[in-house]
């Protein structure tokens, strides 16, 4: 045997050793370059065949060939080892229980608010804030509430530091009974035209059953203009009730009293579970009262500096927890408080 044959076969099983230990990627690329690249050390034996004597020629050429395939194989077998291997550390273990991202959502009583805050920018109005903090002058005074309203008393109203202030003293605080006081603090702030909506919180010194609770949202409206009339504000509401509970929905104005509108109006969406021919959610009536409105009473505009003989102008007040306890089939308000998931992931 010559000697380049000898070195061939030594370089063949470096090469096996080599790749035998080799584990990843780079060190098989280093490998490759080490025994096959331009400078390896395969090419420089087989470089050498040219200075073997004639007769030496067709063995050490044959050993030549041979060796020069079972390098290849070498490297070929590498290859798809550090393949395989590659593949299963990054298969998909399907058996492997799911990571659950517990992405959270808006709740009930923000979906209504904002869908209903939607429905009211889209006619035109903008959305006013008030503090839930408020004087005895924003909540009541100024929205001509008579002095003796039973709304006023502290078993009904949540006041700050009764034994120190008197509850009719207009600069008393006490937590918003309603959130009409954003009229007053809108108008006192500018001029007319007003076109505002205002969601907020409210309280109330009520005990929590089906239909009460101590805090609650209502949004209020309010346009003020010259020649706003009660046609305007039942289109208003109208369009406001086909948009949040179906386009059959009808509305109807019924008498009432609010110290803060002449004349005063509650108003009524037909029933969305009947359709208005009286059901179990309507008791029977066909009807679902949704707000309190009113056009806005010359009193009100004087007490905030506005000329009532130049506009007019009407507001109403949407109770939210009402309008989700319809729009969802909510046959409970404390269920929208009670915070538990199981609930509160239905919506
Ligand atoms: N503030 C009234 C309440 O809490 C609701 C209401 C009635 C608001 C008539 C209005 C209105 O703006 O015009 O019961």
């Amino acid at each position: 045997m010559t000697e380049l044959e000898n070195e061939l076969l030594n370089t063949l099983k470096d090469v096996q050793e080599a790749l035998a230990k080799v584990s990843g990627e780079s060190e098989l690329e280093e490998c490759r370059a080490k025994f096959l690249g331009r400078k390896g050390l395969l090419p420089a034996l087989m470089a050498k065949l040219g200075t073997v004597p004639k007769e030496d020629k067709p063995a050490v050429g044959k050993t030549l060939n041979s060796v020069k395939q079972q390098v290849q194989a070498a490297f070929d077998e590498a290859t798809a080892k550090i393949k395989e291997a590659k593949e299963e550390s990054e298969a998909l273990d399907i058996s492997l229980p799911a990571r659950h991202d517990r992405i959270g959502h808006k709740h009930p009583i923000s979906l209504v608010m904002d869908r209903a805050v939607a429905i009211f920018r889209n006619m035109g109005f903008i959305v006013a804030d008030g503090p839930d903090l408020e004087t005895v002058w924003d909540n009541f005074d100024a929205l001509n509430a008579p002095q003796d309203h039973p709304s006023r008393t502290p078993e009904d109203t949540f006041y700050f530091d009764l034994d120190k202030c008197d509850w009719l003293d207009p600069q008393t605080m006490l937590l918003r009974t309603q959130t009409s006081d954003v009229q007053i603090r809108t108008m006192m702030a500018q001029k007319p035209p007003v076109r505002i909506v205002c969601p907020g919180r409210c309280y109330r010194r009520d005990t929590p059953d089906a239909t009460h609770g101590m805090s609650f949202h209502q949004i209020e409206g309010l346009y003020v203009d010259e020649n706003v009339s009660l046609a305007d504000l039942k289109g208003t509401l109208g369009a406001f009730a086909r948009e949040m509970f179906g386009e059959q929905t009808k509305i109807r104005f019924r008498p009432h009293f609010f110290p803060f509108t002449e004349p005063s109006v509650e108003c009524d969406a037909s029933c969305i579970a009947c359709g208005g021919k009286g059901c179990r959610v309507c008791k029977g009536s066909g009807w679902l009262e949704i707000a309190g409105a009113g056009m806005v009473n010359p009193a009100v505009f004087k007490n905030v500096g506005y000329d009532p003989e130049k506009v007019s102008g009407f507001a109403f007040g949407l109770g939210i927890e009402r309008m989700a306890m319809i729009r969802y089939a909510i046959g409970d308000l404390r269920l929208l408080y009670d915070n538990d998931v199981r609930f509160l992931h239905q919506f």
